[in-house]
Formats: structure tokens, C-alpha cells, sequence
């Protein structure tokens, strides 16, 4: 079998356009939005056509890129591409790699014409791309050495090739398992209220024939108690110097039951999701929407209208609760505060 776990694009860069596949309309229709400007790019982040933390980095990149495009000719070329870079990263604020991708992107094209920037950032987005993947192929090897025995894993929201350049955190680790013959069954949460393990990883296992079963939220601990988990695998939006973890709402509970069972609970993630500013999971800025997300599943309500709803997009699961960070240079294991920082400044043993 070809297992190159490349199922639809979610990124397609074209000459001055960026195709987002647009992740609301999945698993029953594929269409790809047409951006042509920071704006539409930022929309498209902000409704989560396009989502996953190293996913949003890189289409944030792509962004600037079709700003500097748009402002070439502007006098004031420099001082209108930091603004669209202010709009770009305030379109979601959990996830880190939006800013550091972004941030890296100005640093890139530090001192160079209009001219220069435009295929400057485009450069460095076709990079992001490119090293996103490769990446992810290192990080599930990394995964991998984690499980000598054939097991079953537990994942919550989507982690694969939708939410990264290709091939995916979590789901890159479960990708490798099933290559390497070590993977039994993957549990996959629904991942309410946005349904992105129903709709989304349960679409890239299908895609990619790994044996998986799709349960609630609400049932997590019941299939731990059965004894068909043998680990967690999460991704993460932000992670912060101490090890505490921001990943989408309900991995906290997840956690909660694993280390119950004890059962082991990883966090796989590029080191672009660590977060040096913050020091704990105190620092991190969890993003609230609408609470009629809440109230609807695709579209059809729930509850009765107008009921008060609560909506944090993500939690923020202790470092405590964490068994290993599975990154693209290793494994972390705990304690995590210079475990973490020297991984960040390791050279690429796999290279
Ligand atoms: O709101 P989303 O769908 O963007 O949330 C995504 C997650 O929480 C993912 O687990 C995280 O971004 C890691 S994706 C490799």
C-alpha cells in the first residue's frame, strides 16, 4: 500500500492565490476557499476552514505573503505589512505557531525592498510547508520508540495532515504505529462542540484504512476501564516553559481519566508549538466563541434558544498530568523546565 498518510491537501499555495480546503464543509463535500489577501485569510482562520496550530501558521505565512502582494507598490510598504501581520495574528490567539510563524516571516524579510519581500515570504511559506512535513515524519519515528508492543491509542480532536502541512502531531505518531505494525485500534473522541474527531481524523483514518473506532466525548473513561487503551496521544496549541499544555477543550478531562487508569498520556508536537514566554499554563490566552457553537451540532440546535452557553476552545492540561512531549528532536521527558529549553536549542539529531 502506498502509506504516504497524504490525504486532500489542506494548503495549496498558487501564483497569487492560497487554496484553503475549507474543514467545515468535511467529510461530506471537498471545496477549496480562494484567498487572495490577508483579509480572506483571516477569515478563514477565524471560522476554522482552515485549523490545527501548525496549519494556522502556515497559512498566516501565506497570508503576508499575498499582503506583501497586494502592497507592493504602497510608499509606505513596511509599515502596512506589520499591520497586516498585527490583523493575521489576532485572527486566533491559542495557538502559538500563528505568531512565531508570522514573526519569523518579518524577521526574514528584514531590510529588503517591496520586491524582495514578495518572493521572500513566499520562500519561507513554501519552506514552513515543506519542514512541517518533514518534521512530522521525525516526530512519528520519535513516537514510535514510545510503544515496542502493538497498542491501542486514545486521540482527541484532529492532529493529521488537515491540521498540519501534511501527515500530522499525534496522528503522524499513529500513522507510524500502524506502518510499523504496533498499532492495534485507534479510539477517536468526537470532539465536541466542532466535531473535528468526528469529521475530521475519523475521515483521515478511513482515508488511510487504520483500524479505528469513533466514541463520544463522554465515553473516554469507560474504554480506558476496559482495558483497550494502552496510551494517550494529543497534539497541542501552546505549550509553556513549565510543560503546561493548551490542546483543544476536553483534553483536560482526558488526561484527568488516563492518569487515573494510568494510563499513559503523550503530547506530540513540532517545537515550534513551545511557547518560551510563557511561563506556565497561566500565561496562555484561551480563546472563547461563540456559545452557539454550543447550542448546534452542524447546524441544529440542541437546546432550547437562546440558552446560556460557556465555549473555551481549548483547556489547559497541567504538565503533571503528562507522561512525554513527543517533539521532531526527541522525546522530553519529565521534569520539563530544562528538559524543554534544551531540546529547543539541540541541533537536529536526525539530520
Ligand atoms: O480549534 P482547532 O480545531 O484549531 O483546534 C485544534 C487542536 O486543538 C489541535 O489538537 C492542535 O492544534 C494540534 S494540531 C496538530
Amino acid at each position: 500500500m502506498d502509506f504516504a498518510g497524504d490525504v486532500v491537501e489542506a494548503i495549496r499555495p498558487g501564483n497569487d492565490v492560497l487554496y484553503l480546503l475549507d474543514q467545515r464543509l468535511l467529510p461530506e463535500r471537498i471545496e477549496y476557499l480562494s484567498c487572495r489577501n490577508g483579509e480572506e485569510v483571516s477569515y478563514a482562520i477565524q471560522v476554522l476552514a482552515v485549523r490545527g496550530a501548525p496549519a494556522i501558521g502556515i497559512a498566516g505565512a501565506y497570508g503576508l505573503w499575498l499582503e506583501a502582494l497586494r502592497l507592493r507598490e504602497a510608499p509606505d510598504f513596511n509599515h502596512q505589512l506589520y499591520q497586516s501581520a498585527n490583523r493575521l495574528e489576532a485572527s486566533r490567539p491559542t495557538a502559538v505557531n500563528l505568531s512565531w510563524a508570522l514573526q519569523e516571516a518579518l524577521k526574514a524579510i528584514d531590510g529588503l525592498v517591496a520586491d524582495e519581500s514578495v518572493s521572500q515570504l513566499k520562500t519561507f511559506a513554501d519552506n514552513l510547508l515543506a519542514d512541517d512535513i518533514r518534521s512530522n515524519r521525525r516526530l512519528g519515528d520519535w513516537g514510535l520508540s514510545l510503544f515496542p508492543e502493538p497498542v491501542g491509542i486514545l486521540t482527541h480532536c484532529n492532529t493529521g495532515s488537515l491540521a498540519t502541512g501534511g501527515y500530522g502531531t499525534a496522528l503522524g505518531v499513529i500513522r507510524t504505529l500502524f506502518r510499523a505494525k504496533k498499532l492495534r485500534e485507534v479510539f477517536v473522541d468526537e470532539t465536541r462542540p466542532l466535531l473535528q474527531g468526528a469529521r475530521l481524523t475519523a475521515w483521515e483514518l478511513q482515508e488511510d484504512h487504520i483500524p479505528a473506532r469513533l466514541i463520544t466525548d463522554s465515553m473516554a473513561g469507560a474504554v480506558m476501564a476496559k482495558g483497550w487503551v494502552d496510551g494517550v496521544i494529543v497534539g497541542a496549541d501552546r505549550i509553556a516553559r513549565n510543560g503546561d499544555t493548551a490542546n483543544k477543550i476536553g483534553t483536560y478531562s482526558v488526561a484527568v481519566i488516563a492518569h487515573y487508569h494510568h494510563i499513559p498520556f503523550y503530547v506530540a508536537a513540532p517545537l515550534s508549538t513551545f511557547d518560551a514566554h510563557a511561563v506556565s499554563g497561566a500565561d496562555i490566552l484561551v480563546e472563547e466563541r461563540d456559545p452557539q457553537e454550543v447550542r448546534l451540532i452542524k447546524g441544529q440546535s440542541i437546546a432550547p434558544d437562546g440558552f446560556p452557553a460557556y465555549n473555551p476552545a481549548f483547556d489547559v492540561t497541567p504538565a503533571d498530568l503528562i507522561s512525554a512531549f513527543i517533539t521532531e528532536k526527541g522525546v522530553i521527558q519529565p521534569p520539563y523546565d530544562m528538559a524543554i529549553a534544551r531540546m529547543k536549542e539541540r541541533r537536529d539529531v536526525a539530520e
